[in-house]
C-alpha cells in the first residue's frame, strides 16, 4: 500500500497511529539537529520531522531531499509542540521511520506555493505544475463541483443530457470558426461548433423535449478577460415552453448553485431590465448594478450656452460619484486620460465638485451660470461632497459606451465592485437585428434562429432594425453568464430571417436547410439558453479572468504555451490533407 493515509486527513485523534503518506516534499526547514518538512498532496500538507539524535542517517537522507521530490514515508502521528491554527493538520506531526523516495524532481522554474513567484507565461509554459498550487487547484474542485450541481439539478427537473458532434459544418453567422481538413473529403472542411446550437432544436424536433450537454464550444474570436477560443456551455433547450418558463427555470438554476456551491440565498426574484434600459442607463447590455451611477442625460441643460463641445452633441450624459468630490486636479486629470485612451476613444471629459455650500465648481464655468449648473446638479439628485464626471458626443450609442467605461472605472476606484457582492439581473427584448458596418448589412444580435417578439413581426417588412427579440441574457456583476431566446420553428418564418440577414434563398437553403427541413416535419415551438460554465466558475471563484478555473488554457493569442500549438503540419500530414501554405507576406 502506498499509503494509508492523505496530506490533508491526520488529526489529533489519531495521534500514535502509525501511518504512511505519499506525496511532494513542499518545503523542508533544518533547525538545529531538526529537520521539518511540509508533505503535500491534493488534499493538504503535513509536517514530517526527523531528528539527527534518533537516527542521523536518516536525517541526511532528508537533508538531501530537494522541493518537489516524490517521497513515501512510514511513521508515528505526534502531537505537535508549536501548533499551526492555520492548517487542518496544523496540529500533528509525523515523526518518521522510513523514507522512501519514489522519484526525485528538477528545482522547479516557481515557487509551488499559494504566493508564487512565477510570473504568467511561466507558469502556463509549466502549467502542470502549476496546478499543483492550491489556489489554482482549487478552482477546478469548485468546476467539478459546480457541473455535478448542474447536472443534478437538470436531471430532477426532467432534462436528459445527449452529447452533439465537434465535427459540424461551418457557419457563416456569429464568429469565425475554428476549422478542420477532411482527410477523406479531399478540399472540404468541418468547423468546430460555436455551440450546438441548431442540433439541440434538432433534437426538439425529434422530441427529446429537455436536453442539456456540458458542451465544448469553439471560436475564433479576440480574446479578453472573460472569453477563450475554447470553452463550455451548460446548454438546454426545452419545447412547449415560453420566455417565462425558461427565465423562470434557469433562474431557478442560478438559485440553487449560489445556495450549494456559495452558501449564499438568493430569495427576491431576479430584475428584468430591457435592453433599451440598460443602454440608456448604464450603456451596456450587461450593467454591472452591484453600485449606482445610473447616467443622466443633460441635453436639454447643458446644450445651447455657448460650450461647443455639447452645443455640437449627439449625447450629453453624466455620472454623480458620490462622496468623491476630494478627487485632486492630478486624479480627474487621470480619469480624464482614461477615457481618452484609444480603446474607449472619449474626446474630454468635464467635472463639476459639490462644495460643502451647496455651490457646483465645474471645469466649465465660464460657460455656465451657477444656475444652470444647479440645475445639473438637481438633475442627479447630488449632494454637498459629490463629483459629477459628464462626457459628450456626437454618436449617442458611443458616447454611452464611453460613459460606461468610466463607469465601471469609477466602481473600481471607489471599491464598489466587492467580489463577495452579487448583482443578477436579465437583459431581455434585446433587438432581433444590428447594423454591421464591416459587413454593411444587418446582422442577428443574438442568432438568426431567435424568434421575434410576435408584436413586432410585422415590423420584419417595414422596419427590420425596430424589430425586438424574444431573446434574454442573465448578467451577474457586470458579466454576461448567460442567454437564450424563444426560437423560431415555422420554416416561412426562418427563411425571411435568412433573407432579412442577406441570404439568397440558395445560399439559405446550402447552409441551413437541413434545419429548415426538419421544421417541416412537425417541429415544437422551443426555446433555451446556455450559461457560460467558465464565468459562472471564475465569479464564485472570484477569479479576475476565466483562465484560472481552465486546466489548460490559451494565452491572449490563443496559444498553449506548454503544447506550443498552434503549430505547423509536416508535408506529409499537408500531402495527405490535400494543403498548401502559402503565407501572404505582411
Ligand atoms: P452565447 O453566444 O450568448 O449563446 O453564449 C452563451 C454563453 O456562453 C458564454 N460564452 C463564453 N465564455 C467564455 N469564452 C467565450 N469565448 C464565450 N462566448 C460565450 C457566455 C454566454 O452568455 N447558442 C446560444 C445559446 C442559446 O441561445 O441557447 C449561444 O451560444 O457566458
Amino acid at each position: 500500500m502506498y499509503r494509508t493515509h492523505t496530506c490533508g486527513e491526520l488529526r489529533l485523534s489519531d495521534v500514535n497511529k502509525q501511518v504512511t503518506l505519499a506525496g511532494w516534499v513542499q518545503r523542508s526547514r533544518k533547525m538545529g539537529g531538526m529537520t521539518f518538512i511540509d508533505l503535500r498532496d491534493r488534499y493538504g500538507l503535513t509536517q514530517l520531522v526527523f531528528n539527527e539524535e534518533v537516527d542521523a542517517s536518516l536525517c541526511e537522507q532528508a537533508n538531501r531531499l530537494g522541493r518537489e521530490f516524490v517521497i513515501q514515508v512510514k511513521g508515528t502521528v505526534n502531537e505537535r509542540f508549536s501548533k499551526n491554527p492555520n492548517l487542518p493538520t496544523g496540529e500533528i506531526e509525523i515523526i518518521v521511520s522510513e523514507l522512501n523516495v519514489l522519484n526525485a524532481a528538477l528545482t522547479p522554474p516557481f515557487t509551488i506555493e499559494d504566493n508564487t513567484d512565477g510570473g504568467d507565461d511561466i507558469r502556463m509554459k509549466y502549467r502542470y505544475l502549476d496546478l499543483r498550487r492550491s489556489a489554482v487547484r482549487k478552482n477546478l474542485e469548485l468546476r467539478h463541483k459546480m457541473t455535478i450541481e448542474v447536472r443534478k439539478y437538470l436531471d430532477e427537473q426532467g432534462f436528459i443530457e445527449v452529447e452533439t458532434p465537434i465535427l459540424v459544418g461551418s457557419t457563416p453567422e456569429g464568429a469565425r470558426d475554428f476549422v478542420v481538413p477532411s482527410r477523406m473529403n479531399p478540399g472540404q472542411f468541418y468547423a468546430l461548433p460555436q455551440s450546438p446550437q441548431t442540433l439541440k432544436q434538432l433534437l426538439m424536433v425529434s422530441g427529446f423535449d429537455r436536453y442539456f450537454q456540458i458542451a465544448k464550444c469553439f471560436r475564433d474570436e479576440d480574446l479578453r478577460a472573460d472569453r477563450q477560443p475554447e470553452f463550455t456551455q451548460i446548454d438546454c433547450e426545452m419545447s412547449f415552453v415560453e420566455q417565462d418558463d425558461i427565465i423562470n427555470l434557469f433562474e431557478g438554476m442560478a438559485k440553487y448553485l449560489f445556495k450549494t456551491i456559495r452558501g449564499v440565498e438568493l430569495t427576491e426574484p431576479f430584475l428584468r431590465m430591457p435592453w433599451a434600459e440598460a443602454m440608456k442607463y448604464y450603456g451596456s447590455d450587461k450593467p454591472d448594478l452591484r453600485f449606482g451611477m445610473k447616467f443622466v442625460e443633460l441635453m436639454d441643460i447643458m446644450k445651447g450656452h455657448g460650450f461647443s463641445v455639447f452645443d455640437s452633441a449627439a449625447y450629453i450624459g453624466g455620472i454623480c460619484a458620490e462622496g468623491a468630490a476630494h478627487y485632486t486636479r492630478k486624479q480627474l486629470d487621470q480619469l480624464t486620460d482614461f477615457v481618452k485612451r484609444p480603446q474607449i476613444g472619449a474626446k474630454g471629459m468635464v467635472y463639476a465638485r459639490i462644495e460643502a455650500d451647496g455651490n457646483v465648481k465645474s471645469s466649465v464655468d465660464k460657460f455656465y451660470t451657477q444656475e444652470v449648473l444647479q440645475q445639473m446638479k438637481e438633475a442627479f439628485g447630488a449632494k454637498p461632497g459629490d463629483l459629477i464626471l459628464i462626457l459628450s458626443g456626437e454618436d449617442a450609442m458611443k458616447t454611452r459606451k464611453q460613459l460606461c467605461e468610466l463607469r465601471l472605472e469609477m466602481g473600481n476606484q471607489l471599491g464598489l465592485r466587492d467580489k463577495n457582492k452579487f448583482a443578477l439581473l436579465w437583459v431581455v427584448d434585446f433587438p432581433m437585428f444590428e447594423w454591421s458596418d464591416e459587413e454593411g448589412r444587418l446582422m442577428a444580435m443574438h442568432h438568426p434562429f431567435t424568434h421575434p417578439k410576435e408584436e413586432d413581426i410585422p415590423l420584419l417588412d417595414t422596419d427590420p432594425a425596430a424589430v425586438r427579440a424574444d431573446a434574454y441574457d442573465m448578467v451577474c456583476n457586470g458579466i454576461e453568464v448567460g442567454g437564450g431566446s424563444i426560437r423560431i420553428h415555422d420554416a416561412k418564418l426562418q427563411a425571411k430571417m435568412f433573407e432579412i440577414l442577406g441570404f439568397t434563398p440558395e445560399r439559405a437553403q446550402e447552409q441551413f436547410g437541413f434545419l429548415m427541413n426538419a421544421f417541416k416535419y412537425g417541429a415544437p415551438p422551443h426555446g433555451g439558453l446556455a450559461y457560460g460554465l467558465d464565468r459562472w466558475v471564475s465569479i464564485f471563484a472570484g477569479l479576475d479572468s476565466i483562465r484560472d478555473c481552465i486546466a489548460f488554457p490559451k494565452n491572449n493569442s490563443g496559444r498553449d504555451v506548454m503544447l506550443d500549438a498552434p503549430g505547423t503540419l509536416d508535408q506529409k500530414q499537408l500531402d495527405e490533407l490535400n494543403l498548401v501554405i502559402d503565407l501572404k507576406q505582411e
